[in-house]
């Protein structure tokens, strides 16, 4: 069953929608199950300033990401880099094991994000 923390995340998720003029944009899907994230972010001085995410996921996409949003602004992008599937499920008080998927989607969409932004700014 899914936690008090999860069902709070899926029934108010944080931050959702789009950032119109986003520094980056990660597009992703989920091959377990075809569902797809975007991510936008702020970024300033190296720091994630901002961050929203669109999803055509499942619930647990939906509180994996509120959380992920949560979790990585006010980090550096290196800091953001490092947050995990792992980082994301621990927060909201575990994730059922068959649902653990759905969390990749959040993080994997961050990082495209941040090296998004990245290539970018090389340009
Ligand atoms: Fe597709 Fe959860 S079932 S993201």
């Amino acid at each position: 069953m899914y936690s008090e923390k999860v069902m709070d995340h899926f029934r108010n998720p944080r931050n959702m929608g789009e950032i119109p003029d986003a520094d980056g944009i990660g597009s992703v899907g989920n091959p377990t199950c075809g569902d797809l994230m975007n991510i936008y972010i702020k970024v300033k001085d190296n720091v994630l300033i901002d961050v929203k995410f669109k999803t055509f996921g499942c619930g647990a996409a939906i509180a994996t990401s509120s959380m992920t949003t949560e979790l990585a602004k006010g980090k550096t992008l290196d800091e953001a880099m490092k947050i995990t599937r792992g980082d994301v499920a621990e927060s909201l008080n575990g994730l059922p094991k068959i649902k653990m998927h759905c969390s990749n989607l959040a993080a994997d969409g961050l990082h495209a994000a941040i090296k998004d932004y990245l290539k970018k700014k090389e340009e």
